[in-house]
């Protein structure tokens, strides 16, 4: 069995709550390697006893779950109330525009995903981004594209994001 396979199998078996659920078990897996690989479709299917469209119709319902690996490094703009009321707008645009995107998502190369939060659970700090999931409080639209610069100079490693 591949490693991908055998992180996947151990993250569905070794799930702890006393529920056991499609929709637990496909986070099990996102929570183990960041996203929901076509093995993890399958193994999700056929440890609950459905069938593997069964298991797409509830992740594709899901909008936090990712279907490809992660990227390299990963950006999020909060735009919740708190952080919305503070300048959220501005520095989700100056994110975009530094990473070269017009939108949420991954650049084509694979350096850099950009994505929104509700709250990032720092309020009193707003606004706030995370950088590679460590949080950046009272963020301006210069210190946030900064930031984004930063991350891709940085000379790419075959690792990627640790997966
Ligand atoms: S609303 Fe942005 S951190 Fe809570």
């Amino acid at each position: 069995m591949d490693r991908l396979k055998q992180t996947i199998t151990e993250a569905v078996h070794n799930q702890s709550q006393p529920t056991v659920t499609v929709l637990s078990s496909l986070l099990a897996v996102q929570d183990a390697i960041g996203y929901i690989p076509k093995e993890a479709l399958e193994e999700v299917a056929a440890f609950n006893g459905k069938t593997v469209n069964d298991i797409w119709g509830v992740a594709s319902f899901y909008p936090n779950f990712r279907f490809e690996p992660l990227c390299q490094h990963n950006v999020e703009v909060c735009w919740g109330t708190s952080c919305h009321l503070v300048g959220a707008m501005p520095v989700m645009e100056s994110v975009l525009g530094a990473a070269g995107l017009q939108e949420a998502g991954d650049t084509p190369d694979k350096v850099l995903s950009v994505g929104f939060n509700t709250c990032l659970g720092a309020c009193s700090q707003a606004p706030v981004i995370s950088v590679d999931h460590h949080l950046v409080g009272r963020v301006t639209p210069e210190t946030a594209a900064r930031k984004v610069a930063g991350l891709l100079a940085q000379p790419r490693t075959e690792s990627g994001n640790g997966q």
